[in-house]
């Protein structure tokens, strides 16, 4: 049982809390929407400030967790950075944190939103060997994100809005997406009274496979072998053929059986950003459009209700942004982070919920004996 998010995927309907996902990246901040998932309503402005505040107040990694990162080689994929550094974050707080205390329980829900685009960013960063920039409290959430990803720490970062909307857009739409296979695994952890850090570096791992949020890494790098419209053909016969294990990436979902709502939303997005840059003849998004088109009307796709899904555009998003392919997953951690710390507190609300087991099936031997030497 959840309260959280709402999906319909005969409909393609997404509702957090209750409201629709296209009026939240319309109109909404990713950490209004933090405050939605979290506490069931959107804050007045005075719970604003406040969330914000303690969010600030939160968002600085200790220097010791700066120095996991050099353990690291420096051409580690970031998600694996990030399932390390955020399990590590356990070992700075397990001591204050009191599972049955729900104080304490916020407090470790808010550190983690607010520590998660400082560990992402510092994971780029590494890779680059450029030093970390602080969070910059004057800045919001998703502008605070980008001046960490791509500020020098020598000079001013300026904001672009364009750029910042977007982010923003990204973070919400990618915020939650109830029992998911990450989430699913944050509640199978938190279950058993672990520490929430270490529940949310579960989801983390669970997040990272191809079928899940790897596929926005996997959708940029398809688009790149395609090329050029011509190439189209070729990649839908090859997911189309049951001997070839390819899939058309970014395609399919196993709840949105007619559309996804999130991928027009990111799709505008798309559109915006590469404009924005004067882009907008990008070959990559010509490709993307094309293979869309192709694919919508090609009956092995129509039979089978296989859609565009939210990762369709949004690597292209963030490689207009200047991010490279790897990083990609890495903000959809960030942005899942707030979907993640709301169900890890659903679950400990309850204080009658005990362990869970997912039920087995069965299949293997029935007895025998060790065949003992004679
Ligand atoms: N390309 C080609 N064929 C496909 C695809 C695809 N992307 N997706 C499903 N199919 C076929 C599949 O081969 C099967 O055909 P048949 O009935 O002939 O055996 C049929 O469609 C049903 O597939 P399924 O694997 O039973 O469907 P599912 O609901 O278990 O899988 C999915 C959902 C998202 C894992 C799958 O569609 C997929 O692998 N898509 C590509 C990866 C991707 O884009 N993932 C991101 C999901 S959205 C973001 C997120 O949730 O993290």
């Amino acid at each position: 049982k959840s309260a959280i998010t709402y999906v319909d995927g005969e409909a393609g309907v997404l509702l957090y809390r209750g409201y629709p996902i296209e009026e939240l990246a319309q109109h909404s901040s990713y950490l209004e929407v933090a405050h939605l998932l979290m506490f069931g309503e959107l804050p007045t402005p005075q719970q604003y400030t406040e969330f914000q505040a303690t969010v600030h107040f939160h968002n600085l990694l200790h220097a010791q967790v700066l120095s996991f990162y050099h353990g690291f080689r420096r051409d580690a994929h970031p998600m694996a950075v990030m399932v390390g550094v955020v399990g590590a974050l356990s070992a700075f707080y397990h001591d204050v944190m009191d599972i049955r205390n729900q104080q304490q329980r916020l407090i470790a829900g808010i550190r983690l939103i607010a520590k998660m685009p400082a560990i992402a960013a510092a994971s780029y960063t590494y890779s680059i060997g450029r030093p970390q920039r602080y969070p910059n409290n004057t800045l919001d959430y998703a502008s605070n994100l980008l001046q960490m990803l791509f500020g020098l720490p020598s000079s001013e970062y300026t904001v672009d809005p364009v750029l910042a909307r977007a982010m923003d857009r990204i973070l919400i739409l990618h915020a939650d997406h109830e029992q998911n296979a990450s989430t699913s695994t944050v509640r199978l952890a938190a279950s058993s009274g672990a520490n929430p850090f270490a529940c949310i570096s579960a989801g983390i791992a669970s997040l990272w496979g191809p079928a899940h949020g790897g596929a926005n890494e996997q959708v940029l790098k398809m688009l790149m072998e395609i090329g050029r419209p011509e190439n189209i053909p070729k990649t839908i016969a090859r997911a189309k053929d049951k001997n070839d294990s390819f899939r058309l990436m970014g395609f399919g979902h196993r709840i949105y059986k007619n559309f996804d709502p999130r991928s027009r939303v990111i799709q505008e997005s798309a559109k915006e950003v590469l404009a924005h840059f004067g882009h907008a003849n990008d070959p990559l998004l010509e490709v993307a459009v094309e293979l869309e088109q192709i694919a919508l009307k090609d009956e092995y796709f129509v039979e089978r209700k296989l859609y565009p899904n939210v990762d369709f555009y949004s690597g292209i998003v963030l490689r207009a942004m200047g991010l490279p392919m790897n990083m990609f997953t890495a903000i959809f951690a960030v942005a899942r982070t707030a979907g993640w710390v709301s169900h890890w507190l659903e679950l400990h609300q309850d204080a009658s919920h005990g362990i869970d087991r997912p039920r087995q099936l069965y299949v293997g031997h029935t007895l025998r004996h060790y065949p003992i030497k004679k």
